[in-house]
């Protein structure tokens, strides 16, 4: 049988069984936003970066996307039966190289490397997943790290909670309301690391992690609240709501999540923790110890400038990239975005049987076990591209007799940049429909 491959970023790549990334997402590999000077993802990169600085913060900005699954997976201490390694969940090139779908898949390389006691990593990810305002499958993340030293600072004890204290203290105070309830760690929910931090290590690390982003927070919400006195002179900020929460990363121990109080619920901002041991071990820099984090850098941007629809971020358009001309030079400059003119939205259905799952053997391409919803949106998207505002599932049935499941979804049509037709929306919608029985081998209701 013949191999086939791809290019990507100027390099060939094997393709096997595994590969699953269409071209429609492989077209958005050059478009780095984050490197697109005067976009709101380059200027939320931007304010981060300025609450990390160098030398002490090293940024990486131009990783490369391709990555091996050791890289994003194993080096983590991820198991081999983690949900995320498969593939309706990742865009895969074959069996062991995949488009990253999290910046933590350079902290090995970056510890190893160990350039800096901090980083800072910002790059595309890529992720199969729902569609609506808030999923699009690429999307950019900063990673974050800060380590130290026991080597270079010994301490007659080992411990060096004493130096990493001192760096707290250094760290700016603010005036922000922060609700922590829960201890520095837990032995069931939250654990140290007992075998390699001294509980005081372990409570340092903690509270820098916690005040550092703290920091960042402030930064970008009192950004958020002077562009919104732009817009509206009369404009009162709320006082900012956040709080820490438990969480699990398979790197992290023990490991937080950040959530921000925003019209009207908790939004979750990011997750971070004390970095495992194992990865400074495997990584030949046994003797530093410290705390990463990851963030969505879209998100940000979406309360930052109150853009409604991350499709926005891909736009061409100069009604959208106009908005932030010049803002990277001078932050002082940055307002909300105004929206142009919602267009009209055409949402559509489509129902189907999945195939049964009784059919013994044979070509089943499809049936009710193997059916990912990821594999109707990514249908969706590859027809449609940015004309699909969202696509939700409306019906969930199963025949009381035949046990056969039928499911309806509803496709909503709507252009961020145009009025669509009603031959060009009925004309995608037959090719979806087509594609779904095609490519899923589902039966039309
Ligand atoms: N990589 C994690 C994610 O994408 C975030 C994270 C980064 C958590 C670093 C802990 C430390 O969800």
């Amino acid at each position: 049988t013949n191999s086939s491959s791809i290019e990507i970023n100027g390099k060939e790549y094997k393709t096997d069984k595994w590969f699953n990334t269409p071209p429609n997402i492989l077209s958005n590999v050059p478009r780095r936003l984050h490197l697109q000077k005067d976009h709101p993802v380059y200027i939320t990169r931007q304010i981060i970066e300025s609450v990390f600085p160098s030398p002490t913060y090293k940024y990486h900005n131009t990783f490369d996307p391709v990555v091996s699954t050791l890289q994003n997976f194993d080096s983590l201490g991820f198991p081999s039966d983690h949900p995320g390694r498969a593939k309706s969940d990742t865009y895969y090139i074959n069996e062991s190289t995949l488009l990253r779908t999290h910046t933590s898949a350079h902290q090995a390389d970056v510890f190893r490397a160990n350039l800096s006691p901090g980083y800072l990593i910002s790059a595309d990810v890529y992720r199969r997943d729902e569609v609506d305002r808030s999923h699009y499958p690429v999307f950019h993340q900063m990673e974050g790290a800060r380590s130290w030293d026991r080597g270079s600072a010994a301490s007659a004890s080992g411990d060096i909670s004493q130096l990493i204290w001192s760096d707290v203290e250094k760290l700016p105070k603010h005036s922000m309301k922060v609700e922590d309830p829960n201890p520095p760690y837990h032995p069931e929910r939250n654990p140290l690391q007992s075998g390699h931090h001294s509980p005081d290590e372990a409570e340092a690390i903690g509270a820098h992690l916690k005040r550092s982003l703290e920091l960042m927070v402030v930064e970008i919400f009192s950004r958020a609240a002077q562009a919104a006195k732009k817009a509206d002179p009369n404009f009162v900020d709320e006082p900012l709501r956040v709080r820490w929460v438990e969480a699990y990363f398979p790197f992290t121990s023990p490991s937080w999540e950040l959530e921000v109080y925003y019209a009207g619920d908790w939004l979750e901002v990011l997750g971070c923790g004390v970095v495992k041991q194992d990865l400074y071990i495997n990584a030949g820099v046994p003797s530093q110890l410290g705390w990463a984090f990851g963030i969505g850098l879209e998100r940000i941007a979406m309360l930052l400038f109150q853009i409604p629809d991350i499709r926005l971020f891909w736009s061409q358009d100069n009604r959208f990239l106009n908005q932030f001309t010049g803002v990277s030079d001078n932050l002082e400059s940055l307002r909300r975005f105004v929206p142009f003119s919602k267009y009209p939205g055409c949402p559509k259905d489509v129902s189907f049987w999945l195939k049964s799952t009784s059919s013994a053997g044979g070509n089943v391409k499809a049936n009710a076990h193997d059916f990912h919803e990821n594999d109707v949106m990514e249908i969706v998207r590859s027809i449609c591209g940015d004309t699909v505002e969202d696509v939700k599932r409306i019906d969930d049935f199963t025949h009381p007799k035949t046990g056969r499941r039928s499911l309806c979804y509803r496709i909503n049509y709507r252009s961020l940049e145009r009025t669509l037709t009603n031959q060009e929306t009925n004309e995608m919608h037959d090719k979806v429909t087509q594609a779904l029985v095609e490519k899923l081998g589902v039966e039309l209701r």
